[in-house]
Formats: structure tokens, C-alpha cells, sequence
């Protein structure tokens, strides 16, 4: 979609949009917002049924929200998508959102299966989804969002192996930028912290509800992706990092969990 017939700020009517790991938290509310703001979403993760509940059923009936069984460790299923949605619905907008985490996340207990996971899922999905869609990006001067993680900018409780994974986006999506600004492609990479969804149930100490009121919610991520792709496209927000404000703040975002913050203990 080129500059002057770019919907304004804050809209999304006439755009296609793929949305990697849509069946729950952040992705799923990206898909839900770029739906509210009237764009089409092909909505992309392993459990399609998941994707129907949470993205919403009138959304699909409709037809705004198309959900897709692909895993995106899988480079010849991502392409094989990008292959039929050239044809049929050309894409501007691709958000990539998919990822994973481990239970067993210390180093000295990351085996070498958990390491090539989060690598296959959390970076190779990624460059998979831009090899794949590049050509649409360009023909559409579209946009590619990347979730990484302010742990690829500090070290956390969430492991180096995923650490190493989200590190990994920052630098794809920064040699992303340097290559295809000038072809009109815009990158922009949001770095969250802590964020109430499924993931944290896989830590080895889940946060307890009391903490997870204080996380960021999924929406306020969507409300930033939904902000860095209908910026006009001179305004490129490249990095944007996101804190839990009563939790973290910048170089401070060792979660508090297992240990939390006085306010928080119970009985006090
Ligand atoms: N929550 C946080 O605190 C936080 C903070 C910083 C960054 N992030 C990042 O935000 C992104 C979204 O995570 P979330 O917090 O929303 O967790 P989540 O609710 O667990 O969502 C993860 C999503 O990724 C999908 N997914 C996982 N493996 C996949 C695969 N091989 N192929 C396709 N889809 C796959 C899952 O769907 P299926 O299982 O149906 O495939 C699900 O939709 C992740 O990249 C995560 O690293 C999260």
C-alpha cells in the first residue's frame, strides 16, 4: 500500500496483514486490534481453533480474520502461505509475534533440544516469515513489527537460551531496517516486558495473580504495534521498549518472581 492512499492514523481499512502466534496474548490481540481498526488479518499459529476463540468468531465469519494452521519453524509452510496469499491477498503488513519458552531455562539445565526450539521457533520462524513475505512487503511498501523482548537488551529470569533468541531479532530486524528502508520497507521492533499471557505459565514458578495485575496486558503491546504501522511512512518508530511500570524499568527488569516487591507479599 503505497504513502498517499495509506489509511490515517490508527486505521488498518484496506490492509492485509499476516500475524504470526495469533492464538493467544500478544498475538491474538494484535490480530483483534488490526481487525477493530478495519484491516484483514491472516491470523498464523499451530492451534487454529484457538485462534477462532480468541480472535474472535464474528471476526472470522466475517471474513476479517483467517486463521492459518502453520508452524513457523517449518520454512517450506511459511512459504507455502506467502505462496497462495501472493495469489489471492497480498499482504503489507506482516507482524511477527510467535514464540516460546522453556521450563528448564538455567543454563546449566538448557539441553540442547530446548536450545535448537527456541531457535527454530523464536529466530528462524522470523526470518522465515520476512524471507517469505519480502516481496509483498516491497510491492506494498508494507510493514514488519517484531516482537522481541527487553531481554534481548538485559539479562532476566528468562533464560539465556531465550535471551540468546531474542538478541538474535534485535540484530535481523536492525540489518532488516539498514537494507529495506530505502525500498520502502519499514521495521519496527517492540521490546515488552512483562506481560500477563500464557508464556509466564511456563516458568518455573509461575507469577502469582497478584504480580500479573501489575504486568503490561496484551493489548497494550497491540495498541503499540497498531501505532508503528499507520504512522505515516516517513515516521519509522524503529525500537520501541514497553515496562511494567510498578514492576520494571529500564536495565531494571529481573521480574519479581520468585521474590516480590513489599507492596505485593501477602498479609502486608
Ligand atoms: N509475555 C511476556 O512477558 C513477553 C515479554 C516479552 C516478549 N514476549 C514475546 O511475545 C510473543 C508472544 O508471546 P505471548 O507472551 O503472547 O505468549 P503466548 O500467549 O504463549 O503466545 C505465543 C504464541 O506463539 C504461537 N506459537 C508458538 N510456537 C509456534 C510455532 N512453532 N508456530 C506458530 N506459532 C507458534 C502460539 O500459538 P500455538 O501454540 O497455537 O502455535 C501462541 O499464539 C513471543 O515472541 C514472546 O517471546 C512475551
Amino acid at each position: 500500500m503505497t504513502g498517499p492512499s495509506r489509511p490515517p492514523l490508527g486505521r488498518m481499512d484496506g490492509r492485509v496483514a499476516v500475524v504470526t502466534g495469533a492464538s493467544t496474548g500478544i498475538g491474538a490481540a494484535i490480530a483483534r486490534e488490526l481487525v477493530r481498526a478495519g484491516g484483514k488479518v491472516h491470523a498464523v499459529a499451530r492451534r487454529p481453533d484457538v485462534i477462532i476463540d480468541n480472535v474472535g468468531t464474528d471476526a472470522v465469519a466475517a471474513g476479517r480474520c483467517v486463521p492459518h494452521k502453520v508452524d513457523v519453524s517449518d520454512a517450506d509452510a511459511v512459504r507455502a502461505l506467502a505462496d497462495e496469499l501472493r495469489e489471492s491477498d497480498p499482504v503489507d503488513t506482516l507482524v511477527c509475534a510467535a514464540g516460546i519458552n522453556v521450563p528448564r531455562r538455567r543454563v546449566a539445565e538448557l539441553t540442547l533440544e530446548a536450545w535448537h526450539e527456541l531457535v527454530a521457533i523464536n529466530l528462524n520462524g522470523v526470518f522465515y516469515c520476512l524471507h517469505a513475505f519480502l516481496d509483498q512487503l516491497r510491492a506494498n511498501q508494507g510493514d514488519l513489527v517484531v516482537i522481541s523482548s527487553v531481554a534481548a537488551s538485559w539479562p532476566d529470569h528468562s533464560g539465556a537460551g531465550y535471551g540468546a533468541t531474542k538478541s538474535g531479532l534485535l540484530g535481523l530486524a536492525r540489518g532488516a531496517g539498514i537494507d529495506e528502508h530505502a525500498n520502502g520497507v519499514r521495521v519496527s521492533t517492540i521490546l515488552p516486558g512483562i506481560v500477563d499471557t500464557p508464556i509466564l505459565d511456563n516458568r518455573p514458578i509461575p507469577p502469582p495473580s497478584e504480580l500479573r495485575e501489575w504486568c503490561l496486558q496484551p493489548e497494550d503491546i497491540a495498541a503499540t504495534c497498531l501505532l508503528a504501522v499507520t504512522l505515516p511512512p516517513r515516521a519509522n518508530l524503529a525500537e520501541s521498549t514497553m515496562v511494567a511500570t510498578r514492576l520494571q524499568s529500564l536495565g531494571k527488569t529481573q521480574q519479581a518472581n520468585p521474590e516480590l516487591p513489599p507492596s505485593l507479599r501477602r498479609g502486608e
